[in-house]
């Protein structure tokens, strides 16, 4: 028998809309490149995206559409641990185990409820956790779970995600601390993708491309509304026959992470020297995409479909993520005493 000796990467992707650009770009596919390197375990963190999703149909659709992302992509369920965190009830228990040694000053300190925390300050409202549910404010005690119960060694995650890594390595150090000498956790470190582009990419209207701000430009869109999409991209109104600057352009720099090194070069050419319009480069940026995407479009289209076999690779997943975590929940158990 071989044994796999790599070291473990995770990540978790939380299904709150279509998966698009930005996420291909900024996370898919840096994700994948590590599967070469590292033992890799991918997941759909459904349950996290329930402290916001309230809408039963559309939840099950943004987590069928994840899934089947991912595979369209490029990732190998046969190299890859790839399941929904929902089908693995063991990543529950230890979230309970782990919150009786997690100091809540710690969760106070956490981004994201922090940031709600300071939305209903500005907003003049008198309770300041309103609108806040335990599962957002519990959020990082999960995810320093997803983390530790599959023994992962690096966490590819984007900046805003880093100090939730640390939290899982300051949860996994306070549990070694005062059960270790039974069962440790083993401590994982944040890892940053050099990514290819070393900007982040922008959306339609500009500014970072995301889901929050609705000017996403999703992966698996039919193509008139890429192009519809595409060409609603903010451009100034320099005329056609002007020099342009193209790193001013937002379609310029979303295709720069699409179109090969030559056409990149010779837009950019074309651009500085004027003669060449923002419609050109919209163009080519729909062509660049359209025929990138129609192949996948098909394959998606097959996966996300009720029934496809999205449900089989997922509940092999599942069985695979089961066998990993059983064994450290059992630990974990082990060292608190319920077990002995
Ligand atoms: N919180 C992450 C996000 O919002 C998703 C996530 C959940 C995750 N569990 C994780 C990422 C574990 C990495 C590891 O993007």
């Amino acid at each position: 028998m071989t044994q796999d000796r790599r070291r473990v990467s995770l990540t978790g992707i939380k299904p709150t809309g279509e998966p698009h650009l930005g996420n291909y770009i900024g996370a898919i596919r840096p994700a994948l490149e590590l599967t070469a390197t590292y033992e890799s375990i991918y997941f759909i963190a459904d349950y996290h995206a329930l402290t916001s999703i309230r809408d039963r149909a559309q939840f099950a659709a943004y987590t069928r559409s994840v899934a089947a992302t991912w595979i369209t992509l490029g990732l190998d369920p046969e190299q890859t641990t790839f399941y929904k965190q929902s089908d693995v009830p063991e990543i529950f228990e230890l979230t309970w185990i782990l919150s009786c040694v997690t100091g809540k000053g710690l969760m106070n300190r956490a981004h994201a409820y922090k940031a709600a925390r300071d939305r209903n300050a500005e907003s003049g409202a008198a309770d300041l956790d309103a609108g806040v549910n335990m599962g957002l404010f519990n959020y990082p005690i999960l995810m320093a779970v997803d983390i530790l119960i599959m023994g992962s060694d690096v966490v590819p995650v984007g900046q805003d995600q880093v100090q939730h890594v640390e939290y899982a390595a300051d949860i996994a150090g306070s549990f070694n601390h005062l059960f270790g000498s039974e069962y440790s956790l083993k401590i994982p470190t944040a890892l940053i993708p050099a990514g290819t582009g070393a900007r982040t990419m922008p959306g339609t209207d500009g500014r970072k491309m995301s889901k929050s701000y609705g000017n996403t430009i999703p992966l698996f869109a039919p193509p008139s509304r890429l192009r519809k999409l595409v060409r609603g991209i903010v451009s100034d109104s320099t005329p056609v026959e002007e020099p342009k600057d193209p790193d001013s352009s937002a379609a310029f720099q979303i295709y720069e992470n699409f179109a090969t090194p030559d056409d990149v070069k010779d837009m950019r050419v074309r651009l500085e020297q004027g003669g060449t319009g923002w419609g050109e480069l919209k163009n080519a940026l729909y062509e660049t995409l359209e025929a990138w995407l129609t192949p996948l479009r098909a394959r998606y289209d097959e996966l996300v479909a009720p029934g496809s076999e999205l449900d089989a690779i997922l509940a092999a997943g599942a069985e695979k993520a089961r066998d990993r975590a059983r064994p450290v929940l059992a630990g974990a158990r082990r060292a608190i005493g319920v077990d002995s």
